[in-house]
């Protein structure tokens, strides 16, 4: 149940970034050596990466017993991974059931994955159809979970990706490092780039060069990695949301520490200075190639927003909460070229409609997108997450300046990526 507020004020201290954990567990699990990852992902996605990783036989352990720097101690066992006796759990989580395929897929054995029901109706075509051209044999369910992957001796390949993804990205670049030969991958958009910066972290040479919108990147196989220290730079999509909850009220003040702003990430914070809220950005360092800094913002008026194209791609994850505070905007929000946000935890693009008309506003649902018009009142009312944690999140963040309260039910998939995300809300609100 979330109450309205009459401000957001505070500091917030955001556990690891997901896309970042995620790839660390992995690449620390084929690196020889042991890694320390301090600041790991407080998330039950980034929990289910961990599990497989330790059926695949890696060892590992959480080093702080009161769990408060949440760090994790991974031994790397080296390319070569151990069969695991039961099918790969792989939960909610798509970043673990494709970043890992292709790690899999290199193996000298077969792996089941499954997932919940969620990640069940996922599409896995993306990563199957490559990794079946690099020589693994992969059955699925239509294209769909659950999997039965059969490992093979790799041979490089030279990929324009169809859809810009990248969890396809990664899975196909853990995939070349266990290949035969140069692999060379190109993609239409520029995605997230942990997986490039992660890999040269653990010490793997690769080649990128961008090419007008897209990017290209060439890595050769057999490449050995060696395990790193670490501390997570914090998640800038779970910072979305308060960045989104500041944005609500003018005169608001927050500030965030050790933030992630990786600049592939970044768009999210120019994006929000256009619609009207003033950031400032101190203490910048790089660790193992992320950019990491301090975050002060202040809450002024909301103008309007279009979200398309390459910042469609760029904000895949943020759309939803940046939708949800729409309605309350002077102009409101146009959101195209973001169909594949109908084939993420939900179909977000329906669960936004569908929960922000439930609470009396007036949206355009299209295809590909949203159209959503500033100007209007929201009132409390009863919503389903969709068992999606990003939506469960977005819509306590639209509560804050409903009239009345707004029961979310559901509300607990927030823990998917961000366990304590109600407690610290209720921290920096001011009722
Ligand atoms: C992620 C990539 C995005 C994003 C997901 C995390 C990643 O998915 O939605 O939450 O860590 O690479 P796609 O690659 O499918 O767009």
């Amino acid at each position: 149940m979330v109450r309205p507020a009459r401000n957001v004020q505070g500091s917030v201290r955001l556990p690891g970034d997901k896309s970042i954990s995620h790839r660390y567990a992995m690449l620390a699990g084929i690196a020889e050596g042991p890694s320390r990852l301090e600041n790991y992902s407080t998330g039950a996605d980034c929990a289910s990466t961990l599990a497989c990783m330790r059926s695949l036989g890696v060892t590992w352990e959480r080093s702080d017993q009161d769990g408060a720097a949440n760090t994790i101690e991974v031994q790397g066992r080296g390319l070569s991974l151990a069969p695991s006796t039961s099918a790969l759990d792989c939960g909610n989580s798509g970043s673990t059931m494709r970043m890992l395929c292709g790690i899999v897929a290199g193996q000298k054995f077969t792996s089941e994955m499954v997932g919940d029901e969620s990640l069940s109706r996922r599409p896995m075509a993306r990563v199957i159809t490559p990794l079946s051209a690099m020589g693994a044999e992969i059955a699925s369910y239509e294209g769909k979970p659950p999997l039965r992957i059969t490992g093979a001796r790799l041979k490089a390949i030279d990929y324009t990706m169809p859809v810009a993804s990248a969890q396809v990205k990664s899975c196909l670049l853990f995939a070349a490092l266990l290949a035969d030969g140069e692999t060379r991958i190109e993609e239409p958009l520029r995605t997230r780039d942990h997986g490039e910066v992660a890999l040269r972290a653990f010490g793997a040479k690769l080649d990128r060069k961008s090419s007008g919108s897209g990017n290209e990147i060439r890595m050769s196989g057999g490449q050995r990695l060696r395990g790193i220290e670490a501390r997570i730079p914090g998640d800038l999509s779970s910072a979305a949301f308060f960045l989104c909850a500041a944005a609500l009220f003018p005169g608001s003040q927050l500030t965030i520490p050790n933030l992630l702003m990786n600049p592939t990430r970044a768009r999210l914070l120019d994006v929000l200075m256009q619609i009207g809220l003033r950031i400032s950005v101190t203490q910048l360092e790089e660790i193992h190639g992320e950019l990491v800094g301090a975050l002060q913002v202040e809450g002024g008026r909301l103008t309007e927003a279009t979200i398309a194209g390459a910042d469609s791609a760029a904000l895949i994850d943020e759309i939803p909460v940046l939708a949800a505070i729409a309605p309350y905007m002077e102009q409101g929000i146009e959101v195209r070229d973001a169909k594949e946000l109908r084939v993420k935890e939900s179909d977000r693009i329906a669960a936004v409609a569908t929960n922000l008309r439930l609470m009396g506003a007036q949206v355009e649902e299209r295809e590909d997108g949203l159209k959503i018009p500033g100007g209007q009142t929201l009132h409390g009312a009863e919503l389903d997450s969709y068992s999606d944690h990003r939506i469960a999140m977005a819509f306590a963040v639209a509560a804050l300046r409903a009239e009345g309260e707004t029961l979310i039910r559901g509300a607990e998939a927030a823990a998917i990526s961000y366990p304590a995300f109600f407690q610290t809300l209720e921290e920096v609100t001011e009722r």
